[in-house]
């Protein structure tokens, strides 16, 4: 079967209002990164749709469990962690879905090999780097059964914190610059997306919220 972005939307529509919107808020944030760093609008639109589809695995696991505040036991977690290989079987079926697999399996590496597989620092496939960091900034700023948001500066402050240990350093940086800029410039957020639906653009107003 063809990837089209007919099978994407299908996609995230069949996915709960959470992970819905979280996964647009991954798009738009990497999207946003890889443009400060320079990728080509091909490398965009295959990060993009490989954001878009990041936590797809979580849409086969039960929502209480994902939602379960305070601590998890070990299998729990173990299930948790399957989102990942869940999420690349998922799609690898569709033709010309291996650019994004590398999103959905190393999304939850860490830059000192301590993630799910253990690959560290450039082993990590660099749009996989990218969408750990717009992932982990969503995660920090939108409210869950187990957390208060952070607001921006403050997740920034968090980031910054794990650049080096959990983060690749230089992407930390360039999101720090862009999101700031971005948010001081509203105009930047309708240039970045021609395929991707309203709800995206319309994550400038989350970000606003989140610097009150
Ligand atoms: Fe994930």
């Amino acid at each position: 079967m063809q990837f089209n972005p007919d099978i994407v939307i299908s996609i995230l529509n069949s996915f709960n209002n959470d992970l819905r919107q979280h996964s647009y808020n991954v798009c738009y944030l990497s999207v946003l990164i890889a443009e400060h760093v320079g990728y080509s609008q091909n490398q965009i639109a295959t990060l993009a749709i490989g954001a878009l589809l990041h936590d797809i695995g979580k849409s086969c696991i039960d929502e209480a469990l994902l939602n379960k505040p305070g601590s998890l036991t070990k299998k729990e977690f173990a299930i948790i962690k399957s989102h990942t290989v869940l999420g690349a079987k998922m799609i690898e079926n569709f033709e010309e879905s291996k650019v994004y697999l590398p999103i959905i399996l190393y999304h939850h590496e860490r830059w000192d090999g301590g993630g799910y597989e253990g690959l560290a620092q450039h082993k990590i496939p660099e749009l996989a780097r990218i969408v750990t960091i717009a992932d982990a900034f969503d995660a920090m700023t939108s409210y869950r059964p187990y957390q208060q948001p952070k607001t921006l500066m403050q997740a920034l402050k968090e980031l910054n914190k794990n650049k080096g240990t959990q983060f690749a350093p230089y992407l930390v940086e360039a999101f720090e610059s862009c999101i700031l800029k971005s948010i001081k410039n509203p105009c930047n957020f309708k240039k970045l997306y021609k395929y991707l639906n309203d709800q995206i653009i319309n994550q400038k107003c989350k970000l606003k919220e989140v610097t009150s």
